[in-house]
């Protein structure tokens, strides 16, 4: 889906105490994955606990626009008909990945090694991303790429009709990029080498073991080394999506800024290679706990509880943690807020190119709510107030970034006086459910006309 359409500006006030249960919606990595991978198996993949956002959405249109059957259930069971690796039929629309940097690198990956054509494109904030990160190691496939200045998109990717197979290092960490050169190497004869110097998020290459493909990992001087044999037959899978961690952190945060509260956020995935803000919330006084610890579908899972905490201090979180909260770092500047002493991010810089440049938009909203906050390049760090002396009173920009608008909004359940955000609408690219969700634990977000 191109754009939100129309703004849909929102306020949040401090109300009673958050409690209850927060069901939040299945992790969006995974869902793409599924899709993709199901769309690359020969056969029928379910997939139960899909995130149904827009950028999932989206995914799963681009998939049957490139030859696979996705259907779904009433009782909200998915089925994707997959054509095969290198089955990919040749798109006859532009295919268009709305907000989703994950949907719109992932697929011109799995596409980049099939001998089909196909034009991509998004929104206003995805049409500014750049897209030499992915189109560069594709090239060495034999892929080509005919994008706008910078390497935006629109974008077309002629897709390589005799592949090689690749050996990559991937420059930034990004699992997006790695995940993007893996999906080509399924085409690909021969092995495919992909070495990241920082462990990003996995999913891709957990995922590509279920399917049957033969992915190693190991840990080396150089990183992580990640082997995959090139064109396997993908079996189809049974996939269930656990809960996302990056959407249970708003909940969860919410439950230790306000006072008196206590929420318990259920089957959480809590993979590693995405769980920082949780260690970093720990370090920095959350009362959170782990509660029922399980492996649910390859992934580990448990339910998370959080109390309000009203000793939080600031914390230096290192750069090495990033990549594993590279999306909760918005999030955890509203805890920071509320927290006494600075908080401190180091190796931050990759924010600067996600749905909106986020150490802009955080520092920015926060000032205009009353909070000192000092940023360069890669960095970031906030003067905390300690609980509830943040005084708020402010409209800040979403710039297009469902996580920015939701920040904000868990913000103002903390501050003085209420927090508006001008568009929400973005909220449903990952979060769809958040509005009602927040109700029922007792939070007061309205929709605004301003
Ligand atoms: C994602 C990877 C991360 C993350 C994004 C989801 C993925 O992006 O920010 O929300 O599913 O692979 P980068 O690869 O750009 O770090």
């Amino acid at each position: 889906m191109s754009g939100h359409g129309t703004p849909i500006p929102m306020t949040s006030r401090t109300a009673g105490v958050l409690s209850g249960v927060a069901e939040v919606p299945g992790d969006k990595s995974i869902s793409h994955r599924a899709l993709i991978l199901g769309a690359m198996a020969v056969g029928e993949t379910t997939i139960t606990g899909l995130l149904e956002g827009e950028d999932v959405l989206d995914t799963a249109k681009a998939m049957r626009a490139f030859g696979a059957e996705v259907t779904r259930d009433d009782d909200g069971t998915w089925h994707v008909h997959g054509v095969g690796v290198g089955g990919f039929a040749e798109p006859d629309q532009v295919i268009d990945c709305g907000n989703s940097g994950t949907g719109v690198r992932l697929i011109m990956g799995a596409m980049a090694t099939c001998p089909i054509s196909a034009t991509f494109t998004g929104d206003a904030s995805l049409n500014k991303r750049p897209m030499a990160r992915v189109t560069d190691p594709l090239a060495l496939f034999g892929a080509r790429a005919v994008g706008r200045a910078g390497g935006r998109l629109p974008m077309t990717i002629v897709g390589a009709a005799d592949p090689v197979p690749v050996n990559y290092t991937v420059p930034v960490p990004s699992a997006q990029v790695k995940s993007a050169v893996l999906l080509a190497g399924l085409n690909a004869p021969g092995q495919t080498v992909v070495i990241e110097k920082e462990a990003t998020r996995d999913h891709t290459e957990r995922m590509l073991a279920g399917f049957g493909a033969t992915v190693t990992t190991e840990e080396t001087n150089e990183g992580r080394v990640i082997t995959l044999t090139g064109q396997p037959e993908l079996t189809p899978q049974a996939i269930a999506v656990p809960r996302d961690p990056s959407s249970a952190a708003f909940p969860v945060c919410a439950a230790l800024i306000v006072p008196g509260s206590d929420v318990l956020v259920p089957g959480i995935g809590l993979n590693p290679t995405r769980a920082g803000l949780f260690t970093t919330l720990r370090e920095m006084g959350a009362d959170l706990s782990y509660e029922n610890e399980r492996e649910e579908g390859g992934e580990p899972v448990a339910d998370l509880r959080a109390r309000f905490s009203p000793a939080m201090k600031g914390v230096t979180v290192p750069a090495h943690r990033a990549a594993s909260m590279i999306d909760e770092y918005p999030i955890l500047c509203a805890v920071a807020a509320n927290a006494e002493g600075r908080t401190t991010m180091e190796g931050v810089r990759e924010l600067r190119v996600k749905e909106s440049d986020r150490i802009a938009a955080m520092a920015d909203g926060l000032r205009a709510c009353g909070v000192t906050v000092e940023d360069g390049d890669d960095w970031m760090e906030i003067v905390g107030m300690g609980p509830g002396n943040v005084p708020g009173g402010a409209t800040c920009a979403s710039h297009l970034d469902h996580r920015i608008a939701m920040s904000f909004l868990v913000l103002g359940m903390s501050t003085l006086a209420p927090v508006s955000v001008d568009d929400g609408a973005p909220i449903a690219t990952s979060f769809p459910i958040f509005e009602p969700l927040m109700a029922a634990l007792g939070a007061k977000i309205e929709r605004i006309a301003m």
